[in-house]
């Protein structure tokens, strides 16, 4: 059968008809994949839709929607979310009624593997253990013990790694490698032992396992209806079950750093400023083996995952910015630094306090992957946020931290763009944004605590990194977060090493 043969004026018609519908097609896709809410089945549909980009798909919802908007469904029965990345809302929630906005009881059941600890209490308890961790954290011995163990883990563990990835051609991936040394550097400071899982053999350390297997059931249970995890942990099946295993093997290992502490103590052996030894030794701290493991994991807990998320998309933005790595290598080397016996480059925290561009590089990663990107807080009673919209306790709300570095409205029309410049003021001084435009630490009375710790940390680890080293980033690995209560990469962050030879 032949073609039908078309005039020219039927073809002006049909082409822009033709046009108009895929323009309408188009549209019913967007609506599908953005609208968070359909009648009956709810936020279902878009929900599998994005299943692969959570953080995303919220952050364009939150972008079209004015900075917050309702998400309800069938998959959390009974269930009603607010999400928010509105600084006005923000603001409120986290500090001006920050009574009304506890963590709540049901936040305590999800995190059950922190017991009662700084980040899964709330009232009394939480006011106290923050008290404590603050007064600890912040003593000279404390800050002093952070920069002298993080330079000996640098000098010991971190360079000769990269040394012997280099010396045997090793493609590596730059995400373990910052979770192993990250975790080793928080076990020093949490009770002062290095349990040596940054190697090239790469050790299998079940207490670094168990603690992985704790984080994975959080967002397990996030993610499922509480009755479906509930009764998975009643039959002990699935992620149930081996939560339950590593929560063994978790608490046998720290009830055995405890009590060996003890012992030193009693001994007069102990002389380390670590978390647990400055515990152990005030009076004022109760002495039970659970309020001492409890805060032994929330420091883990707090202080492991973060700095590595952080430092992991740091080292893939500079991938991405080729200018960004020479200006920090320039700022580098401007400044005084030691060399160990194989002749690298180590940094001291004091000569990288003033490094202006090398801290807005960093806070520019945190900004666009923010190494927590999201919380929960739970609604006492009913309240009228900033923004007009109503919140009751039958709802929980999700400050959006993720979000927030992607809104138009706070950074600006190029806020997609990765740019350290706009931390930079006009007289060259570091621009001050105000922690409920910024959230990546968090906001209000519960700011993260180990903001200063983990600046420090990420800048000497960085900055050695950087100049000793170059980092290729293997070609064609699809590099997006995964579906995690820390922004971890999906598939890792694969790279090839070699010796810098020239800055
Ligand atoms: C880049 C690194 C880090 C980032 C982005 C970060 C971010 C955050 C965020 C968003 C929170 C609030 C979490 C919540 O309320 O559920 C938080 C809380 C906290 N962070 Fe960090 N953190 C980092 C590193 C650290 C380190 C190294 C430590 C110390 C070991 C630490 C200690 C804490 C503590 C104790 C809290 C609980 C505060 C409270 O609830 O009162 N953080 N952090």
């Amino acid at each position: 059968m032949a073609w039908p043969s078309l005039t020219y004026t039927e073809l002006i018609l049909y082409i822009p008809c033709l046009l108009l519908f895929f323009y309408y097609l188009y549209n019913i896709y967007l609506v599908f994949r953005l609208s968070p809410n359909w009648p009956l089945v709810g936020m279902l549909p878009s929900l599998l839709a994005n299943s692969d980009r959570v953080h995303d798909w919220l952050a364009e919802i939150l972008q079209l929607e004015n900075g917050n908007f309702y998400l309800r469904g069938p998959w959390f029965p009974g269930m009603k979310l607010f999400v928010t990345a509105d600084p006005a809302d923000v603001h409120h929630i986290l500090t001006q009624n920050f009574q009304n906005y506890p963590k709540g009881d049901e936040f305590v059941e999800i995190f059950e593997a922190l017991g009662h600890g700084v980040f899964n209490s709330d009232g009394q308890l939480w006011r106290f253990q923050r008290e404590k961790l603050q007064l600890t954290t912040s003593q000279k011995c404390f800050c002093t013990f952070i920069g002298k163990t993080t330079q000996e883990k640098i000098e010991n563990s971190l360079l000769p790694f990269l040394s012997e990835t280099v010396e045997r051609s090793l493609v590596i991936d730059l995400q373990d490698m910052f979770s192993r040394l990250s975790f080793d550097m928080t076990c020093i400071l949490a009770f002062g032992t290095d349990l040596g899982s940054l190697s090239t053999d790469f050790p299998a350390v079940p207490f670094a396992q168990a603690v992985d297997d704790a984080t994975a059931t959080i967002f397990f249970r996030i993610s499922r209806p509480s009755a479906w995890w509930k009764l998975l942990k009643f039959l002990q099946f699935g992620q149930e079950k081996r939560t339950a295993k590593s929560r063994v093997v978790g608490e046998r290992f720290i009830a055995e750093v405890i009590e060996k502490r003890k012992r030193e103590m009693i001994e007069g052996r102990h002389a380390c400023p670590d978390l647990l030894g400055s515990y152990l030794c005030d009076e004022n701290i109760p002495n039970s083996n659970k309020f001492l493991r409890d805060s032994v994991v929330n420091f883990l807990v707090a202080g492991r995952d973060t700095n590595s998320s952080g430092l992991s998309w740091f080292f893939w933005a500079l991938s991405q910015n080729q200018k960004t790595e020479e200006k920090i290598l320039h700022e580098l080397s401007s400044v005084h630094h030691s060399t160990t016996l194989e002749g690298m480059a180590i940094f001291d925290q004091e000569e990288l306090e003033n490094l202006v561009y090398f801290k807005a590089a960093l806070l520019e990663t945190l900004r666009l992957f923010p190494p927590v990107p999201f919380n929960f807080k739970s609604v006492l009673k009913p309240d009228i946020l900033p923004s007009g919209s109503g919140v009751t306790p039958d709802m929980k709300i999700i400050p959006s931290a993720y979000a927030m570095g992607r809104m138009e409205t706070i950074w600006g029309k190029d806020c997609m763009e990765f740019k350290p410049e706009r931390w930079i003021s006009e007289s060259g001084t570091l621009r001050h944004v105000p922690s409920h435009k910024f959230l990546a630490f968090n906001a209000g009375p519960r700011t993260c605590l180990g903001k200063s710790m983990a600046l420090t940390q990420m800048k000497m680890v960085a900055a050695a990194m950087v100049y000793n080293f170059c980092f290729q980033v293997v070609e064609g690995q699809v590099v997006a977060p995964a579906l995690s209560i820390v922004l971890h990469m999906k598939n890792g962050l694969m790279v090839r090493v070699r010796r810098r030879t020239s800055i």
